[in-house]
């Protein structure tokens, strides 16, 4: 496991955090990774399960209650370079974009999913392997694919409408 913290992370209790092949084969050709920089704040709330996956706030990543993150996941809360050239070539970190991202209660997030700033996972929500989320994602739905897309309701989810998805 690898953690560099230059701002706040705040973990809940019951945390399940597998690093390396031997606690998840799963994404095990890497390990967890969590990486927060000056400004960043990553709260991770109450019996959150992790494998193999990297996290890089710069801004505000919050997981939720009970919340399954599988392996070889990347969540980022940055662009990590600004989009214009002459800023990303010659001014460092200026100009990049960031974004907070906020991940539901009883969520699930497939392997292998890349999910991007600022975007919303609403409670109860899945997400399918190797998924690129690019947006908000309403509560109690199956999304899937890249970038991710409706695939389905949930049945029998006791998750809220819309209205639960943080913007
Ligand atoms: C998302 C998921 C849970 C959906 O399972 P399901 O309800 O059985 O869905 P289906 O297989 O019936 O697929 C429904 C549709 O979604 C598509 N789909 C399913 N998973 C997808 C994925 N990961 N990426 C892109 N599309 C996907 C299917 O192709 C199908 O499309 P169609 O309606 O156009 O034919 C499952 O496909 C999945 O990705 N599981 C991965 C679990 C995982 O990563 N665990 C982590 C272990 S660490």
């Amino acid at each position: 496991m690898f953690i560099r913290n230059h701002g706040i992370i705040s973990i809940g209790s019951g945390f399940r955090a597998n690093s390396g092949f031997t606690a998840n084969p799963i994404g095990g050709d890497t390990v967890l990774r969590l990486i927060v920089n000056h400004h960043g704040r990553l709260i991770i709330k109450d019996r959150v399960g992790i494998s193999n996956s990297t996290i890089v706030c710069v801004n505000s990543v919050e997981i939720g209650n009970d919340v399954f993150i599988g392996g070889n996941c990347k969540i980022w809360d940055t662009d990590f370079h600004s989009l214009e050239p002459e800023q990303r070539i010659h001014n460092g970190s200026q100009g990049t974009r960031t974004a907070p991202i906020v991940i539901g209660d009883r969520s699930f997030i497939g392997g292998s999913t890349i999910i991007l700033k600022g975007v919303s996972i609403g409670s109860e929500s899945v997400i399918g392997a190797g998924s690129v989320v690019t947006k908000s994602v309403p509560a109690g739905e199956i999304w899937a694919g890249n970038p991710a897309r409706f695939v389905r309701k949930l049945h029998n989810s006791s998750s809220r409408d819309e209205s639960d998805v943080h913007q």
